[in-house]
């Protein structure tokens, strides 16, 4: 069974992980120390054991979502789907109308992850990343 609670300190290490196994640019683990106060993250866990988190931030009735990974054998399994239902549910009470984020254009996965779950593609970001890789913003109004 899969529980969701939010981040803790000790999770660090183990968010780390999962982001260096999932992503091209995971974040600092000083910059997660530091937004562990003042943005919603929250984590999944499965036996004690972190398999998957979700960040994200409010601003104006705006909600942004900064990152989210599940660790690769726990994929497929809904994780990544309740990470972002209850992002959703905190970002709703916060009063938000209406939710973003962004994505490089060929992660075909987490595309189609996001569009399943309402989220359209609004524009595309040429070179927006580091490496040069072009991405997808895309957004939900809340309902
Ligand atoms: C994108 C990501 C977070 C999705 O996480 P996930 O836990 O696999 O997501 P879910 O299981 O909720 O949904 C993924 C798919 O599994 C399917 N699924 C969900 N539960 C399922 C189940 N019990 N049995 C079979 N399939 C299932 C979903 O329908 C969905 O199908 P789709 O791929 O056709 O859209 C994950 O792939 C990931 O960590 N990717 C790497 C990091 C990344 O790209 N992050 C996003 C960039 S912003």
């Amino acid at each position: 069974m899969i529980n969701f609670r939010d981040f803790e300190i000790s999770d660090l290490d183990r968010i780390a992980e999962i982001m260096e196994s999932s992503l091209i640019d995971p974040l600092s683990k000083s910059y997660l120390e530091k937004i562990q106060d003042s943005e919603s993250f929250i984590v999944a866990i499965e036996k004690e054991k972190v398999v998957g988190y979700i960040i994200g931030k409010t601003k104006n009735n705006l909600g942004k979502i900064i990152s989210l990974a599940v660790q690769k054998d726990f994929r497929k399994k809904g994780v990544g789907t309740k990470l972002l239902i209850s992002l959703t549910k905190r970002f709703k009470r916060s009063g938000v109308k209406k939710i973003f984020l962004r994505t490089r254009t060929w992660n075909k996965k987490a595309v189609d992850f996001y569009k399943n779950l309402g989220f359209k593609i609004v524009k595309e970001i040429k070179n927006y990343y580091k490496n040069g890789d072009d991405a997808f913003l895309m957004e939900k109004m809340d309902d």
